[in-house]
């Protein structure tokens, strides 16, 4: 079902060819033709650059029928940095290339690297380039599973990629087994956050809180993880008060799903990564507007992070160890409704005034935090849709990052750099705190508009027991109104690929 990817001189019978070209290249002023696919088509290249109909800007392609002159039917030239080109600029580019050959409805694809990606460069290695590429194909192919758009449609373009070095890499030959093990990471990365997009794009009657732990109960039987769900009694036994209390208000009963691997036993460390799983958030009885409360059925974007980065351990079994938590409900409004002024006890101890039903994430992650510390979490990571303000502060361009920990943070931002997923550190000055002073409980659950992303963040981080934490808040990021390079219309998956870097 999903698209092949092979490297090797092989592949030139492929239906469409594509190139990579930049400005520069463009402009040379070179006496002879230029031979990058065909001297006839470069020729045509050449003349739509020169009536500026093809800049070669990064992303744009041009896409020329061979008229016979190859045995591919198509060439496909894609623009790309004129200079330093990056890993980022490889998986825009491999991204562009995909659809493109999806709009000529070609089957198979014949790359042709540039020799800087073969050998490697300042900028990247040979497997960090293969990765990237392999990505930019796989997820700028995605599509949204729909009842109109069966796995068989929706897949129904590009099935084969085949990556062709360029002639002059022949004097390198380790490079094949780097973009060997460069393309196989890709699509273990890439897969893992198609099947993120699938379960986030699930509208809410598709995916319950307990459907939601039937698919992680899933994904652990296919790795060999073990798997606890805990239903809402032994939630209640255990004083989950947070969960409980977001999910009192729904038929659909809440769940705390909890998953671990063990891949460094000797090791003391051990990572807990725990995603907010609202399988659909209405607010409660602080209910959303109408207009766009569609979208929160991807209130559950960082469970859906959390599990396709344990897909990604699950494939790989790297010297890790870590401890998955998601907490999952589905936040209504009923007669049994959470209320606002309701005083909630946390599986901890501490105590919430709730004033704003609808700052419900914070409530489940407060118990989602105690119970991988109790499952013995070291350092921890939450992936949360938490709030609407962090879409005012960075938009949907960049994740917001709240933490306690200057390294652990930095060792986050890092890993997102490498997957090309941005995130933004919040400053988590002592005064955020004071907003969430209440006069009857330990804390309140909404600080107030001012510093939204940043109050919201340090709730939960009261529940880090002073352990290294790192806050992600992916409320801008999760969901895209339109289609963007590699990522998709509806669902990003967003934090899956961070999460790999960071753990694989
Ligand atoms: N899931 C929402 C945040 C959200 C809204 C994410 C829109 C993406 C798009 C969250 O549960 C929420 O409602 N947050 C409130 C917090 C407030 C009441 C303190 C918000 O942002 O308005
Ligand atoms: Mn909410
Ligand atoms: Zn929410």
């Amino acid at each position: 079902m999903s698209v092949q990817f092979t490297y090797g001189a092989k592949g030139h019978e492929a239906e469409a060819i594509v190139r990579f070209i930049s400005r520069g290249e463009l402009q040379g002023e070179g006496s002879e033709p230029a031979k990058w696919v065909h001297p006839q088509l470069d020729e045509a290249l050449r003349g739509h650059f020169e009536r500026e109909l093809f800049k070669a800007e990064p992303k744009e392609t041009l896409s020329l029928p061979t008229l016979g002159l190859l045995p591919a039917a198509y060439v496909i030239y894609v623009g790309v940095a004129h200079s330093g080109l990056t890993v980022d600029g490889l998986r825009d580019a491999a991204a562009a290339a995909a659809k493109a050959a999806r709009r000529l409805k070609v089957a198979t694809v014949a790359q042709q690297l540039p020799i800087a990606v073969c050998t490697g460069s300042m900028e990247y290695t040979v497997s960090q380039a293969a990765q990237a590429m392999t990505e930019g194909y796989s997820l700028g192919l995605f599509t949204r599973k729909t009842e109109k758009q069966n796995d068989e449609k929706r897949y129904a373009s590009v099935q084969a990629v085949s990556f062709i070095p360029a002639e002059d890499a022949s004097g390198y030959p380790e490079a094949a087994e780097q973009w060997e093990a460069g393309i196989r990471r890709g699509v273990v990365f890439a897969e893992a956050v198609k099947y993120a997009r699938d379960l986030t794009n699930l509208p809410g009657n598709k995916l319950t809180p307990e459907l939601l732990a039937e698919e992680a109960e899933e994904l652990a039987r296919t790795y060999s993880l073990d798997c606890e769900v805990l239903d809402e009694w032994t939630a209640a036994e255990q004083g989950m008060g947070g969960l409980l209390g977001v999910g009192q208000g729904s038929v659909n009963p809440p769940r705390m799903i909890v998953l671990h691997y063990q891949g460094a036993p000797e090791d003391k460390e051990v990572w807990g990564l725990i995603g907010k799983g609202i399988t659909f958030d209405t607010g409660g009885i602080s209910l959303k507007k109408a207009e766009g409360m569609e979208e929160m059925i991807s209130d559950m974007g960082g469970a859906a992070a959390v599990l396709g980065a344990m897909r990604i351990i699950g494939e790989t079994r790297p010297a890790v160890n870590v401890v998955a938590v998601i907490p999952s409900a589905e936040n209504m409004p009923s007669d049994r409704a959470l209320k606002p002024g309701d005083v909630l006890k946390t599986m901890n101890g501490l105590t919430i005034e709730v004033v704003n039903t609808d700052a419900e994430g914070r409530l489940v992650l407060a118990d989602g935090l105690t119970t991988a510390i109790r499952r013995g979490a070291t350092k921890l990571v939450d992936v949360a849709t938490l709030t609407g303000a962090v879409m005012v502060a960075l938009g949907n361009v960049a994740t917001g990052a709240v933490s306690n920990d200057e390294a652990l943070q930095q060792q986050v931002i890092l890993a997102s750099k490498r997957a090309g997923e941005r995130i933004w550190p919040l400053p988590a000055y002592p005064e955020f705190r004071k907003q969430l002073d209440s006069d009857a409980a330990d804390m309140k659950n909404s600080g107030g508009r001012l510093g939204g992303t940043i109050t919201g963040g340090l709730f939960i981080g009261a529940f880090a027991e002073e352990k290294p934490w790192v806050h992600l808040d992916i409320g801008g990021t999760a969901w895209l109104e339109r289609e963007r390079s590699w990522e998709s219309k509806g669902a990003t998956g967003v934090m899956v690929r961070t999460l790999g870097e960071l753990l694989v």
